[in-house]
């Protein structure tokens, strides 16, 4: 190891290498566009590198070299919260949502016709944790737990590489001398399914859902775990903030967050009275499907600090906020049978029929299987207890088995030798996952479904 102290020279260097490495971190996960090839950044991390490799002095915490490696935990120390970490009231109907509305103008003596200002932005589903910055640089990260008190996690978000090692003080945005950063830690789902088909590749376990995966990566005992599950973060919040002006309205202190450079969600609006929060949660339902990531709400907060203060607590959710939740589209069901649908050019589906269940805001009594290799692939069978998911205006499928409720008799599904509507005989082409009735239009359902289709065409 040198003990020679490093020149002025390099040290300005490795300052600089630093501070283009995280602007360039910032333009590709927080801003999505990317400033410079993959092969140009690499060029700057193994410069900075090699100069800490040279001159160990100059290795600081806040280092991008330093966001991956980190030595495996025996187990998570406890962090408390400086300001408690809360949760909000759920609404469910537009009704609940004029109620919460009405207790906010009572109370702050606002009338419905000037009507409250609102933020209004999404409700993440993830995993909340709280950032605390010091100086503005990155000193320690905790999950939620009880609300009182986490668990540090600050090796694994060092890997987030949203997340910022050191805040960037922009024209009129002052560093604080401490900053809580409250957000949601969650996994898009491009990076889901990616990471799912390499696991089903490799024979290995997959993950359940994207939220799930985020909370599971985030409590690997190895950091290394952590970097291999790409995790995103958005900042929604502040618990503390000392050493910097503290702005009028909520919609500000995420304007003021985001001149750090933290990422916050840009789905957000500041509107007035229920009609404007109305209008964001059904403008955001439509454009949900579109995301990255997932949703299960919309949040509408007083957008005025001063009245949130004056609104204050109920036990331990906020009386000036709540999460506005789209109807679940997950649920539990039963398999009754598992039948074959006949498609216009012949296609064979095998369908679920399901004991009824409420799930997307409709009753679904039938769900796709798709086709044999889902069926053999997610194990289904008729007595099987499922989850029916249905997302937005997509058809319902069966998106897992519960296997822990199988019934003893549960049977399994054989795909037809011949059709079932006609008699014909079925085939599969190969290196397709369908098979195919092979009578064509002598096949009474191919005939419906053809009539139909040239029907909708006209
Ligand atoms: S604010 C004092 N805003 O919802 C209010 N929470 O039940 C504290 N969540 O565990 C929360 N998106 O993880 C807030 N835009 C958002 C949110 C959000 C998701 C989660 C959060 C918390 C839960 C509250």
């Amino acid at each position: 190891m040198s003990a020679v102290a490093a020149p002025v020279e390099t040290k300005t260097r490795a300052q600089a290498l630093r501070d283009e490495l995280e602007a360039h971190n910032h333009s590709y996960y927080v801003l999505d566009v990317p400033s410079v090839p993959d092969a140009e950044y690499d060029r700057l991390f193994r410069e900075l590198q090699a100069l800490e490799a040279q001159f160990p002095e100059l290795l600081t915490a806040d280092s991008p070299t330093q966001r991956v490696g980190g030595a495996p935990l025996a187990a998570f120390a406890e962090v408390r919260h400086a300001v408690p970490m809360l949760s909000l009231n759920n609404a469910f109907e537009a009704e609940e949502v004029e109620a919460f509305d009405r207790r906010v103008r009572e109370a702050l003596r606002i009338d419905a016709l000037e009507g409250v200002e609102y933020a209004a932005e999404l409700k993440l589903d993830g995993l909340a944790i709280s950032l605390t910055y010091e100086d503005g640089v990155f000193v320690r990260g905790a999950t939620r737990g009880d609300g009182a008190a986490g668990e540090d996690v600050t090796a694994n978000l060092r890997t987030i590489r949203a997340i910022p090692l050191r805040l960037s003080a922009a024209p009129g945005a002052a560093i604080p001398a401490r900053l809580d950063v409250r957000g949601e830690v969650m996994m898009r789902r491009v990076d889901f399914d990616a990471y799912n088909a390499r696991q089903q590749t490799a024979g290995e376990k997959l993950l359940v859902n994207p939220r799930n995966a985020a909370a599971g990566s985030l409590r690997q005992l190895d950091p290394r775990m952590t970097a291999a599950r790409p995790l995103t973060f958005f900042a929604y919040g502040v618990g503390v903030l000392e050493g910097a002006a503290r702005p009028a309205t909520h919609s500000a202190m995420l304007d003021y967050l985001q001149a750090l450079r933290l990422p916050v969600n840009r789905e957000r609006a500041v509107v007035r009275g229920v009609a404007g929060l109305l209008d964001f949660y059904r403008r955001t339902g439509e454009k949900r499907a579109a995301l990255d990531y997932d949703i299960d709400g919309v949040v509408y907060k007083v957008n005025s600090l001063v009245a949130q203060e004056q609104l204050g607590f109920v036990s331990r959710a906020p009386r000036f906020a709540v999460a506005h939740k789209f109807p679940a589209e997950e649920a539990l069901s039963v398999v009754d049978s598992i039948d074959i649908q006949v498609g216009r050019t012949g296609t064979l589906t095998p369908v679920a029929r399901l004991q009824p269940v409420f799930v997307g805001g409709v009753t679904v009594t039938n769900a796709t299987l798709h086709n044999l290799d889902q069926v053999r692939a997610k194990d289904v069978r008729t007595g099987d207890t499922v989850v029916v998911r249905r997302a937005g205006d997509v058809i319902p499928e069966v998106a897992r088995v519960l296997l822990e409720r199988r019934p003893a008799q549960a049977q399994e599904f054989h795909m037809p030798t011949q059709c079932p509507v006609c008699g014909s005989g079925v085939e599969r082409e190969e290196s397709e996952a369908a098979y195919r009735c092979v009578g064509g239009l002598f096949c009474p359902a191919q005939r419906k479904q053809a009539l139909l289709h040239f029907a909708s065409r006209r």
